[in-house]
């Protein structure tokens, strides 16, 4: 008989079952202090989550998507600027461009990594450009040493959209230090996601991470009541705050786990006709937020996964050069051919720290059964 039990695309539930206790004791905390917004518990995230990136400086904010525009807003990007960045990401990326005021460039992607492809990078650098945002996808950080050296050559910060990235590295160094500032999200399903949402910028810059604060706190001066900027409000929750702290303590080893599936994955999708398996570039850890394969028939494959209980994702069907929301952008078809071509084929397939190892082997099983039926027919 066709074997069809469930396996979802990520299980909160399980990773909270091995968790439950800290977290109880973490929320009964916040909840004995009464401190919900600000208090040690934000304080100790952002010096903790620093440290784990290996940058001097934090500020937690709402979620990931006002990180950006917050730091946005800190480098002084506004009306009439350029931002330099990818439109394989999620909308965040781009909205968080575009409510700065500022109009995003497009830069195509590397086919094998997703990410912004650097050969490419310096033909949209015009002297209305104000800075220059790659996305880390899919938690495989992008090719930062040859960004970085264009950048610097003319003179622009790179900021990096680690949204999807906790604990990737490139050369060693960890996302969140990898160019001036890095955006995190924390977004339930991340590799570190909150109860809720929540969001990081961190960067090595005192001064800058100090802007992003007051902007973030209703432009706050020195003086209660006093506003000397122009702000907003995304300040962290204190209980997200505190439940993160419990979950960055077992992020290494999660982000552990996930790799031993990948490379399940990887073993056993090894050969199997059409299908095109994520791997890292040299110098590169990825994260592996997500495990997306690439395959021609992809909503063929989707449909029969889903007809087994195998749940799939597409991150992303449509680049953002072409979402009708983002038109102000001026994005057309076939402009961007890679980024196009991969939003026709990408696949994300079940992982999370929790997966049962025997489950890989099923998807796969099925990923192959159908691979083989497309030869075959
Ligand atoms: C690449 C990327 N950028 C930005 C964001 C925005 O983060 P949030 O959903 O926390 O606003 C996300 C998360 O969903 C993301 O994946």
């Amino acid at each position: 008989m066709t074997d069809t039990r469930p396996v979802p695309i990520i299980d909160l539930a399980a990773q909270l079952a091995r968790i439950r206790p800290e977290i109880d004791e973490a929320v009964a905390r916040v909840l004995g202090s009464t401190a919900f917004v600000g208090g040690p518990d934000v304080h100790e995230l952002e010096r903790e989550f620093a440290a784990f990136c290996g940058a001097a400086h934090a500020c937690a904010v709402g979620n990931g998507t006002d990180a950006l525009q917050l730091a946005l807003r800190a480098y002084g990007v506004s009306a009439g600027d350029e931002v330099v960045t990818v439109a394989d990401t999620f909308v965040g990326t781009v909205e968080a461009i575009l409510l700065a005021g500022a109009r995003p460039v497009f830069v195509d992607v590397d086919e094998a990594t997703h990410t912004m492809d650097p050969a490419r990078l310096e033909a949209a650098i015009t002297p209305r450009t104000k800075l220059i945002l790659p996305v880390h996808l899919y938690g495989h950080p992008a090719e930062m040493t040859a960004i970085g050296e264009i950048a610097a050559r003319h003179g622009l910060p790179v900021l990096e959209d680690a949204a999807q990235a906790h604990g990737a590295s490139w050369q060693g160094r960890r996302a969140g230090a990898l160019g001036h500032a890095a955006c995190f999200s924390f977004y339930p399903t991340k590799n570190l996601g909150a109860c809720g949402d929540a969001g990081m910028v961190t960067s090595s810059d005192a001064e800058f991470v100090a802007r992003v604060r007051q902007i973030a706190n209703h432009g706050a001066g020195r003086q209660r009541y006093e506003h000397v900027v122009l702000g907003t409000n995304s300040r962290l929750d204190t209980l997200q705050a505190a439940i993160l702290r419990v979950k960055l303590r077992h992020l290494e080893r999660w982000n552990a786990e996930r790799r031993v599936r990948v490379a399940l994955y990887a073993d056993a999708l090894r050969g199997v006709p059409g299908v095109v398996v994520p791997t890292e570039r040299t110098g590169a850890r990825s994260a592996w937020h997500l495990f997306t394969i690439r395959v021609t028939e992809r909503d063929g494959l989707a449909e029969h996964l889903r007809s087994r209980g195998i749940a799939s994702a597409v991150h992303y069907p449509r680049p953002l050069h072409l979402q009708p929301a983002l038109a102000s952008a001026g994005g057309r078809p076939g402009e961007l051919p890679v980024s196009e071509r991969l939003s026709r084929e990408v696949l994300c397939l079940p992982l999370y720290a929790e997966l049962d190892p025997a489950d890989v082997e099923r998807v796969c099983g099925e990923v192959r059964a159908f691979q083989q039926r497309l030869v075959h027919a």
